[in-house]
């Protein structure tokens, strides 16, 4: 990925203003309107039940809390007199109800707390699966344009934010709130005079939430953007640590990541700013309001007016309603971080494929047996990237059934879009593909797999074995099959020589194999797969002339008895073709046999001298 030696980093907090009409160019994909609230509905709607069993537990075991404070009152001004009257009745009855409400509370808030943990448990693992199912759909289009840090930092910090509301953040809201409702109505209940003065202190806390929480939303939103940067940055890095090294860009990438490092530090220093302002304001609001509650009920005590049970009720209940206010700020930041990277993962849930299965999907002819491979045509096809004028302007191409095609062509002309679009990565913006007369757009995925198969230059192993790998080809494979196969390619000999043979972990020491040697391992995988149509995007790094040998041989071997489209970079390679395509500014500009081209005096004709001088 060169992108890790060029992305330039600009010390601004530019998330808000995309920099180019490109949306993919921000970290936030746009979320269609409603798309949150879909998506929270949909992995909620399955666990409704539970959720209703959950919410009901929380109101009983809020009601058994609270009478707490009231059987103090009702200690201090009957029980206590009444046991002063050697009546030692209410006494006994109080502390027997206290017992009982304390047993029940910590008892029904134990089961409100693992039944909540089990459905936000439920949820999460939900979440977690559709993205990595959702990413792994999208079409090569959306992965080309939204690096895998970005979708790495979906499935792990705003997964992660969900987690800690839910886990830590969500039961305690919602259980503040409730209080309030209940302290509220009881103060009301108990004294008007005090439960308005109490309700009437709400507004003071009101504001402050409201305006922390305006602030809150801005810093927080800039510090998930900080955070993804910094892990974009590091993903990018690493996936190519090779360039880096080549080009000795570590010094450069040190001071891009400390630009991004230190602006997460500062917006995290924002928000821990905002954090400590919220606490002093709700800190005073609740003393003062105490304080006052205090005085006020003191003189009314004084005056008669008040029990004194019911004024020490009172300040329980107020002690009880504020000192989870404090708290109340880190809940909705943690609401609040967590809400944005719901809208983000929704936004990236609600992305569709571009190359999106067919409605209606028709089937291809059996293979004619005797003419191996499939016909393929390009019928008046026009294609341009998303971004990036038109890379192919009306091609036609007719490649009959068992044809191998060479495609050379100067650098940027179009022969690995053209391989895309025969494999279906994407879709022409006008214009038809057809293999055997289907258009790709009507073929199933499954089908479409089946008959194309595109060897591309990286030659991916997956972690595994080698046999598993060559197995990926054709899942149903047999060990005798995986190791025909191999040896029809020449690749037996050298996997036979690897520490396990052929249950080699390739990820493991040992299991390190040459450039050439996964060229040859895919080759095999291709093989086994047996398509009627086989593109290969050569590599352009020169393998030694051994390994060069080795790969040509097996070139020949997966080529033959199907279709084939070879994009060559090696004139070696072209000599096994039947045909050679020069490509130039996505047009076909010279088309014939090799020595049919090496004949004329066109470009292929020069290239092919040129190529000639150099071996002599
Ligand atoms: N994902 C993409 N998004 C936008 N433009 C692209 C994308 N991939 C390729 N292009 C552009 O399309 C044009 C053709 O690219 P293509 O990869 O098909 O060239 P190529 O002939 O395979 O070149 P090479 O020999 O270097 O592999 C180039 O101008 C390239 O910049
Ligand atoms: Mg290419």
């Amino acid at each position: 990925m060169t992108a890790a030696t060029t992305t330039p980093v600009r010390d601004e907090d530019d998330d808000r203003t995309p920099a180019t009409g490109d949306p993919f160019d921000r970290d936030q994909l746009p979320t269609p309107p409603g798309a949150t609230g879909t998506l929270l509905r949909s992995l909620l709607s399955p666990l409704r039940g539970r959720v209703a069993v959950t919410a009901l537990l929380l109101l009983v075991s809020q009601a058994a809390v609270q009478a707490g404070p009231l059987l103090v009152a009702y200690a201090i001004d009957r029980a206590v007199p009444a046991f002063r009257g050697d009546d030692n009745g209410p006494l006994i009855a109080v502390a027997v109800g206290y017992l009982l409400c304390a047993t029940a509370a910590g008892t029904l808030q134990y089961a409100f707390v693992r039944a909540s943990a089990r459905v936000s448990q439920d949820v999460l693992l939900d979440l977690r699966g559709r993205i990595f199912r959702h990413a792994q759909e999208l079409s090569v289009d959306f992965h080309e344009r939204y690096t895998s840090g970005r979708l790495i930092s979906r499935s792990t910090t705003d997964v992660e934010s969900l987690r800690e509301l839910l886990e830590e953040g969500l039961q305690e809201l919602v259980m503040v709130i409730l209080s309030a409702v209940y302290i509220s109505l009881l103060l009301l209940w108990l004294d008007l005079g005090l439960g308005a003065a109490a309700v009437a202190s709400f507004v003071p806390l009101y504001l402050l939430v409201r305006s922390y929480q305006r602030r809150a939303k801005r810093v927080y939103q800039k510090r998930s953007t900080a955070i993804a940067a910094v892990i974009v940055k590091f993903v990018e890095t690493m996936n190519g640590i090779r360039p880096v090294r080549a080009f000795r860009r570590e010094a450069a990438n040190d001071a891009d990541f400390a630009v991004l490092n230190r602006r997460h530090e500062r917006t995290n220093g924002d928000a821990l700013l905002e954090m400590a302002r919220y606490v002093v304001g709700s800190r005073v609001t609740a003393n003062v309001t105490v304080a006052l509650t205090v005085l006020w009920g003191a003189y009314r005590v004084a005056d008669d007016t008040l029990a004194l049970g019911v004024l020490a009720a009172a300040v329980l209940y107020l002690r009880r309603l504020y000192d989870p206010i404090d708290r109340l700020g880190m809940f909705l930041n943690s609401y609040q971080s967590a809400a944005a990277s719901l809208e983000k993962i929704a936004g990236l849930l609600a992305q569709t494929p571009s190359v999106p299965e067919p409605a209606s999907p028709r089937e291809l002819p059996g293979r004619r047996p005797g003419l191996p491979g499939r016909e393929v045509v390009f019928d008046d096809v026009r294609f341009a990237y998303r971004t990036g004028g038109e890379v192919l302007p009306r091609f036609d191409l007719t490649l009959p059934a068992g044809q191998t095609v060479a495609v050379v062509g100067s650098t940027g002309a179009g022969k690995s879009t053209l391989a895309k679009l025969l494999a279906r990565f994407y879709d022409p913006t006008d214009g038809r593909v057809l293999l055997d007369g289907v258009r790709l757009s009507d073929l199933t995925g499954r089908d479409l797999r089946r008959e194309v198969v595109m060897v591309t230059q990286e030659a991916f192993l997956f972690s595994g074995t080698v046999a598993e790998n060559i197995a990926i080809g054709r899942p149903d494979a047999t060990r005798e099959e995986i190791e025909q196969a191999a040896k029809e390619i020449g690749a037996h000999d050298f996997i036979a020589a690897l520490p396990d043979g052929y249950d080699t972990d390739v990820r493991k020491r040992g299991g390190r194999i040459s450039a050439g040697q996964r060229q040859l391992v895919a080759f095999a995988r291709a093989l086994l797969a047996d398509p009627a149509v086989l593109i290969l995007d050569e590599a352009t790094s020169s393998l030694d002339v051994p390994g060069e040998r080795a790969v040509q041989r097996a070139m020949a071997t997966v080529l033959t008895g199907r279709t084939a489209v070879v994009i060559a970079h090696r004139l070696s390679t072209v000599e096994i073709a039947d045909r050679v395509l020069v490509m130039e500014h996505g047009r076909i500009v010279e088309d014939g046999s090799p020595s049919e081209l090496i004949a004329r005096t066109g470009r292929f004709a020069d290239l092919h001298r040129a190529w000639r001088d150099s071996l002599a």
